[in-house]
């Protein structure tokens, strides 16, 4: 059996499935296009599924990858030796070409000729029907065709046999599974692959895609049919090496090594600290893909930057579990980064923004944690006196809203003490809470917006305009620092370190009545915060002020996160004039300006 390595077993797959006229297509981006339905790329075909729903590849019929994969509904396993949230797979597929016996054929070959794998450490699972779908005596007949013992071919049911699809809806089909046998003896008489015993690890899954899920739950049938296989990076080379678990293979060593030495302990020696090394070593190593991807995320408190914020913090707490009292994560990026800068250059380029969002997170949490952690310390005894084991929801709200700790980690802190969280009590809590910040926002507009006269609407759209125009001339450091509204004029408060110009009020004052002229649409939209940040509105709230926003838009001039209101059309908004430019306090300069009409 070859002792090959991660990056060995990537070339090899490749190039086999090249010389069986296969193209080799680049691997997709982690964040999946069009799907909503998942937030993460989870197999190699997820980025081809129109494809294999019957658009054309430009590629060609016969596909081979490798693909970033990552699977979130693991984040709460990962810390035991086999479990990973990141994972690279090993894929090839025919679109309408080859089926079920040329795949097993393909799979046999490359298992027991490239890897060399002896035969009699196969076993293979096959889908042995149900009311929908036949049982697959095709695919058993061609493996013990191959040579494998009908002993070691397992018929198994959908759960175990039917693969997909990858988000709600979508192709799918029966599949067959390829097993190393590790020769360890049966854990009891129901032991076979699948079992998790440790005797039989999973290497390989040729999916027979025949089928396509809908959204009413109905499987129809494919007619034309498609082939699509997946192999795991790291469990197939921990298995080739004879390595009990994929944290023992050079995938992940050099990463364990950093951080032994920064936390002075060793692999290997206590179960506790294992845990945290394991659970750092994979959550930044997810973290630099997701930071890194071709369309990377920063962390956030919705979707995919929710997944990364979770990674991040859920790894600096147990750093600091270990002992490291420094920021430590991007010196754990430094060594996943430099094992992966080849297959994956894209990492290399987006460097500085991995760099910088992990230190932010890092800084903006340590900061938290501690003081976090010893509230809930302090909580425990009170805690223990009680008959219930349950923390109550409110209790796991107080603790996200003031430390900024995830529902999950206040989960994890309490299971390791022996107690649960109400989380539907956490949840209440934090609807209650969208509601007061809301209100809250609301009462903030009080004085200039409780009175929505026509001229308060028209000079809080002109706040917006002036905004806009300031940041044109003066450039994006402009900020809001405060604004106030009379039926009479607008005050605003912005960032700028010096006095403005005469030549520069001027063109502000232009800037805005020429919008004013071109008689803009303002439109409203609602959406969560960081959409709206993404979409490039401008925003002064932090994720407190609540998950859902409005966002002003006015024409192509200005987008502002915003409670509003405002007028419909700028166009009868008058005269724009600033009556007043002066310094509010340091860094600070403050607009007096008015509508004439
Ligand atoms: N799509 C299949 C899997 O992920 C190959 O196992």
């Amino acid at each position: 059996m070859k002792k090959i390595t991660a990056n060995e077993l990537r070339q090899l797959y490749i190039d086999f499935f090249v010389s069986k006229g296969h193209k080799q297509i680049s691997g997709a981006s982690l964040i999946p296009e069009n799907d909503p339905t998942v937030l993460f790329t989870t197999a190699g075909m997820h980025p081809l599924v129109p494809y294999i729903l019957g658009a054309e590849h430009p590629a060609g019929k016969r596909l081979t990858d490798y693909q970033k994969c990552i699977r979130t509904g693991d984040i709460d396993s990962v810390g035991d030796p086999h479990h990973l949230t990141f994972f690279e797979m090993l894929g090839n597929w025919s679109l309408g070409d080859y089926f079920k016996e040329e795949m097993i054929g393909y799979s046999f070959e490359f298992l027991t000729k490239v890897l060399e794998i002896p035969v009699e450490k196969l076993s293979v699972t096959v889908f042995e029907g149900d009311d929908e779908v036949p049982r697959d005596t095709q695919a058993a007949d061609r493996w013990a065709s191959l040579g494998i013992d009908r002993s070691r071919i397992y018929f198994m049911p959908r759960e175990d046999n039917w693969w997909g699809p990858a988000g709600e809806t979508g192709p799918c089909g029966p599949d067959s599974e390829m097993f190393f046998d590790t020769g360890r003896p049966a854990c009891g008489p129901d032991c076979k692959p699948g079992c998790k015993c440790g005797k039989y690890f999973e290497i390989w899954n040729d999916v027979f895609m025949g089928y396509r899920k809908e959204k009413d739950g109905t499987y129809h049938e494919m007619e034309r049919k498609c082939i699509d296989t997946g192999m795991g990076i790291e469990r197939t080379v921990a298995v080739l090496q004879g390595k009990k678990s994929v944290y023992e293979t050079e995938v992940f060593q050099p990463i364990i090594h950093a951080i032994e030495a920064l936390c002075g302990k060793k692999y290997g020696e206590n179960e506790d600290d294992d845990i945290s090394i394991r659970i750092i070593s994979d959550h930044i190593r997810t973290s630099v893909f997701i930071l890194g991807d071709q369309k990377g995320v920063a962390p956030s408190n919705v979707g995919q930057g929710y997944i990364l914020r979770r990674l991040i913090r859920r790894a600096v707490r147990h750093g600091k579990k270990l002992g490291i009292d420094h920021e430590f994560l991007s010196s754990i990026a430094e060594v996943v980064l430099s094992l992966y800068c080849k297959p994956y250059p894209e990492l290399e380029e987006h460097r500085a923004f991995i760099m910088e969002e992990l230190a932010k997170e890092e800084d903006k949490f340590s900061q938290t944690l501690v003081k976090g952690e010893r509230e809930f310390e302090k909580m425990l005894p009170n805690l223990m006196k009680g008959n219930s084991r349950t923390i109550s929801g409110r209790l796991a709200f107080k603790l996200y809203d003031t430390y900024g700790f995830p529902i999950e980690l206040t989960k994890e802190l309490a299971s390791e003490h022996g107690f649960d969280v109400d989380q539907k009590g956490f949840e209440e809590c934090f609807a209650k809470h969208q509601e007061i910040s809301r209100a809250g926002a609301e009462q903030q507009f009080k004085g200039g917006l409780a009175d929505h006269s026509e001229q308060t609407t028209a000079l809080h759209t002109a706040t917006h305009l002036l905004h806009a125009s300031l940041r044109k001339v003066l450039g994006t450091h402009v900020g809001q620092k405060g604004s106030n509204i009379t039926a009479e004029r607008l005050r605003f408060d912005f960032t700028h370190p010096e006095p403005m110009t005469k030549d520069q009020i001027q063109q502000v004052e232009d800037l805005v009545n020429d919008a004013i002229k071109r008689d803009l649409k303002v439109s409203v939209e609602t959406m969560s915060l960081d959409e709206a940040r993404a979409s490039g509105a401008i925003a002064f709230f932090d994720s407190k002020y609540g998950e859902k926003v409005t966002v002003y838009t006015i024409g192509d001039f200005s987008k502002e996160v915003c409670g509003g209101p405002h007028v419909t059309h700028t166009g009868d908004m008058g005269h724009f004039r600033i009556l007043k430019e002066q310094s509010s306090s340091a860094g600070i300069r403050r607009i007096k300006a008015v509508l004439e009409k």
